[in-house]
C-alpha cells in the first residue's frame, strides 16, 4: 500500500475526481478528510467506502472560506495528529462568460473557488507539514489552464484561475521544497464527472467528433486515471517530483 500511514485531505470530496481520489487513498491505506460543501455527497461517499468507513472523516465545509479551511485543518490535527497530503480539487467555471464580449459575470468567485481557497489551504496546512519536514500537495489544474479549450468553451475566468494554479503549484513548490514539502499539479482534459459529462453533452455532434478526433488515445478520460495520478503525487514513488504539471489529456494538445 503506498499510502499507509498517511493524512491526506481531499476539497471537494464529494464530485467526481475529487471523490475518485478520495477512494483510491483509502484503497492505499491513508487516512482521508473528504471535505465538500454538499453534505450528500459525503454521506454518500461514507456508504461507499464501507468497511473503510474508519479511514475517512467527512467535513461539510466551504473550501473558499478562511475560518473553514482553519476550522478543517485544525479537526484533522486533533484527531490524527498530521496532516500530509492535501489535494486541492475544488474547482469548476461558475457564471456566464464569452471570449468576444470579455463579459465574465463569474470572475470574482471563480479566482476564489479555484484559485484564491486552493492558496489559503496550502497556507494553512504549510505549517503542520513543515513541523513534520513532509508534506504533499497536488493542485487540480485543468488544460484549459495551459491551452485554450477545444470544446470551444471559453469562460476567461476559469482559465485565467486555472493557469493562475500552475503557478501558484511551481511558485509554492521553490517556497516549500527546503521543508520537505512537494507540490505538483495535475492539468485534466475532459473527465467523465457528472461535471465533464454536462459541458461534452452540450456540445454539437460535429463537435464531439472533432474533439475525440484531436485525441490520439480516441476516449475522454475517467476520474479514476486522475486519481491513480494523484496517488502517484502523494506517494513515495514521486518523492524527486515538484513544482512539476501533469498534463493528462488523451494527448489532445499535441494535436
Ligand atoms: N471534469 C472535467 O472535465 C475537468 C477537466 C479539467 C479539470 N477539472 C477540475 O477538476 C476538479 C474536479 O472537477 P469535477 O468534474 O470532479 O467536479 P464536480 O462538480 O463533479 O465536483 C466538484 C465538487 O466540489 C464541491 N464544491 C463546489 N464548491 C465547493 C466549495 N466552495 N467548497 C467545498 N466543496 C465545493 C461540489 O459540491 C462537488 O462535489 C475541478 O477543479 C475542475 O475544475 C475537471
Amino acid at each position: 500500500m503506498k499510502l499507509k500511514n498517511r493524512v491526506g485531505i481531499v476539497t471537494g470530496a464529494g464530485g467526481g475526481i475529487g471523490r475518485a481520489i478520495a477512494q483510491a487513498f483509502i484503497e492505499e491505506g491513508a487516512r482521508v478528510a473528504a471535505l465538500d460543501i454538499n453534505l450528500d455527497s459525503l454521506l454518500s461517499l461514507e456508504q461507499e467506502v464501507g468497511a473503510r468507513s474508519s479511514q475517512l472523516m467527512i467535513c461539510a465545509s466551504d473550501a473558499t472560506a478562511l475560518e473553514s479551511i482553519r476550522d478543517t485543518v485544525d479537526l484533522v490535527m486533533s484527531k490524527w495528529g498530521q496532516i500530509d497530503i492535501l489535494v486541492n480539487n475544488v474547482g469548476g467555471g461558475i457564471g456566464t462568460h464569452s471570449d468576444s464580449t470579455l463579459v465574465d459575470e463569474g470572475w470574482d468567485a471563480t479566482v476564489a473557488l479555484n484559485l484564491t481557497g486552493c492558496f489559503c489551504f496550502i497556507q494553512a496546512v504549510a505549517d503542520p507539514m513543515r513541523r513534520q519536514k513532509y508534506g504533499r500537495v497536488v493542485n487540480i489544474s485543468s488544460s484549459g489552464g495551459r491551452y485554450r479549450s477545444n470544446t470551444g468553451a471559453a469562460n476567461i475566468a476559469y482559465a485565467a484561475a486555472k493557469g493562475g494554479v500552475l503557478q501558484l503549484t511551481r511558485t509554492v513548490a521553490h517556497a516549500l521544497g527546503r521543508d520537505g514539502i512537494t507540490v505538483n499539479a495535475i492539468a485534466p482534459g475532459l473527465v467523465m464527472t457528472q461535471a465533464g459529462r454536462k459541458e461534452y453533452e452540450m456540445l454539437a455532434p460535429a463537435l464531439r467528433e472533432r474533439v475525440l478526433r484531436e485525441t490520439p488515445l480516441g476516449y475522454f478520460c475517467e476520474p479514476s486515471e486522475i486519481a491513480s495520478i494523484a496517488v502517484f503525487l502523494a506517494s513515495s514513488d514521486a518523492s524527486y517530483v515538484t513544482g512539476a504539471t501533469i498534463l493528462a489529456n488523451g494527448g489532445w494538445c499535441t494535436s
